[in-house]
């Protein structure tokens, strides 16, 4: 089955052409949109980048599916339970086909750009008229108005680099943490993982370009800005420069970001986060094994020591400096005795927090041709020992902050108890009483517990 780039007769499609389409279509009522993004920060921001363009076309948006007009999923491909919740939502969705002849159901994001999802939807799931790869945004308005004007199904995968499109409108979802797209792409086929294979190859924004949207975001009062990027160390300008210039923004905000690879995780990479007093003392450094010789297998191009020699020369500047990480459990050839040699290298870095999969097998990648003997039961129980074993370390490391102070920024209110939650400079989550005027806002929280992998404490005036 051939995809093409669509075959589309309106190539320079002027969007007032498709505002009048949308506005013939629906009678001059403003339809809704139903959007959710599945998948890491950076899907979620395409997303909002997405929903500018839907807004732009003449569309509101709604969070109940049932009363949309438009109902997009943007999807990920990342490990297979991601794209059994796909599949398994797009089945639900025929139901609100067949009560709305006109409702329009697009998939989009990495799993819609591999070949054989787009070929699965475009036989298995009549009811999706609208299905484009992580290339296609540039497309989306002539897409969007064949699928209105002709009622024909689009499919739109192509491979296309093509330049980053900037000043683009977004539509954020909170009006004080904003992420903010520094590169896309990756160029380091760990061989466990489809992202190069949906995202292409890395291509990096300007400083400049960066500096602008972040200034006009503190300007519009956004207090925590999140940059983001598949391995920010890459960025082709100079990460550790980039985050100094940020830093010299004029304002009352921070700064994260995600995701770093260890490999080029330098000291000057620390030195930028500690010096930098609006950089937040937190780095993301996915470590995915504990053992040299699988981390050579997934072709992380680090050691262990190398990786251990960052997390010190950190820790000698910053002696609370936190660290977070991913692990994948039970790679293809992975034995017990390697698996153990992760659960000790988690014992002497002590993070303050582990996000833990168990390895899932993408199509197309090399670790997918590998001997996989370990049963996945037996490998979700290696995951259980491990969460067990992390769990109290993160209790006990937490406890460092116990009668400190720390600034924290005020997220949400829980449902259950009203507490309110944010998290701190350090990127720990932290839970203290307050009034509900405070979401947005920067508090002084004076540590009074360390329970799970929360903090408790008191607002400090
Ligand atoms: N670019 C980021 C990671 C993006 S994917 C980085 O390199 O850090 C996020 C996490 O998903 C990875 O760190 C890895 O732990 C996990 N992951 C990726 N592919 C996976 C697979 N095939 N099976 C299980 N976990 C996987
Ligand atoms: Fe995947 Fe590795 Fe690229 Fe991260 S660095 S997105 S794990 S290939
Ligand atoms: Fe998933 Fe794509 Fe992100 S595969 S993790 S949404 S880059």
């Amino acid at each position: 089955m051939e995809f093409k780039s669509i075959s589309c007769a309106f190539e320079s499609l002027d969007l007032n052409m498709l505002k009048d389409a949308v506005k013939t279509k629906y009678n001059d009522a403003t339809p809704l949109c139903y959007l959710h993004s599945y998948g890491c920060q950076q899907n979620v921001s395409d997303g909002e980048k997405l929903k500018g363009l839907i807004a732009k076309s003449g569309f509101s948006f709604t969070s109940d599916d049932a009363l949309a007009d438009l109902i997009v999923i943007n999807t990920c491909a990342v490990r297979e339970n991601a794209h059994e919740r796909v599949f398994g939502r797009l089945g639900e969705l025929k139901h609100l086909k067949e009560k709305n002849k006109d409702l329009i159901i697009c998939v989009c994001g990495c799993m819609a750009q591999q070949k054989h999802v787009a070929e699965k939807i475009k036989e298995s799931y009549p009811h999706v008229s609208l299905v484009f790869g992580t290339f296609a945004y540039s497309d989306f308005y002539k897409m969007l108005y064949e699928v209105i004007v002709s009622g024909r199904r689009v499919f739109n995968i192509e491979e296309k680099q093509s330049e980053i499109a900037e000043d683009v409108f977004q539509v954020r979802s909170s009006d004080f943490k904003a992420y903010v797209s520094i590169m896309y792409g990756c160029n380091n086929f760990c061989t466990y993982c489809i992202v190069p294979y949906v995202r292409g190859r890395e291509r990096s924004r300007t400083v400049d370009a960066v500096v602008d949207e972040v200034k006009g975001l503190v300007r519009d009062g956004y207090k925590e800005i999140t940059l983001l990027g598949q391995n920010v160390n890459s960025y082709a300008y100079g990460f550790p420069e980039l985050l100094r210039r940020l830093n010299d923004i004029e304002g009352d905000f921070w700064i994260r970001f995600m995701s770093s690879h260890p490999k080029d995780a330098t000291n000057e990479l620390i030195d930028a986060i500690i010096d930098c007093d609006k950089v937040c003392s937190h780095l993301h450094l996915p470590v995915q094994s504990g053992n040299d010789e699988i981390l050579q297998r997934m072709n992380r191009r680090y050691t262990v020591d190398k990786y251990l020699e960052t997390v010190e020369y950190a820790r000698k500047r910053c002696g609370d400096f936190s660290f977070s990480t991913d692990i994948i459990v039970g790679f293809p050839g992975e034995s017990y005795e390697q698996f153990c040699d992760t659960k000790a290298l988690l014992e002497k870095v002590k993070f303050d927090n582990v996000y833990s999969f168990v390895y899932s097998k993408r199509e197309g990648t090399k670790a997918a041709e590998l001997e996989d003997k370990v049963s996945v039961k037996q490998k979700g129980l290696w995951l259980r020992e491990l969460l067990l074993m992390q769990h109290e370390i993160t209790e006990k490391w937490l406890g460092r902050f116990v009668g400190k102070t720390l600034k924290v920024l005020a997220e949400s209110a829980k449902k259950q108890d009203g507490l309110l939650t944010g998290h701190s400079y350090e990127n720990i989550i932290v839970e203290f009483e307050g009034d509900k005027k405070l979401i947005g806002s920067f508090v002084n929280v004076k540590i009074t517990n360390a329970l799970n992998w929360a903090l408790f404490g008191e607002i400090i005036r």
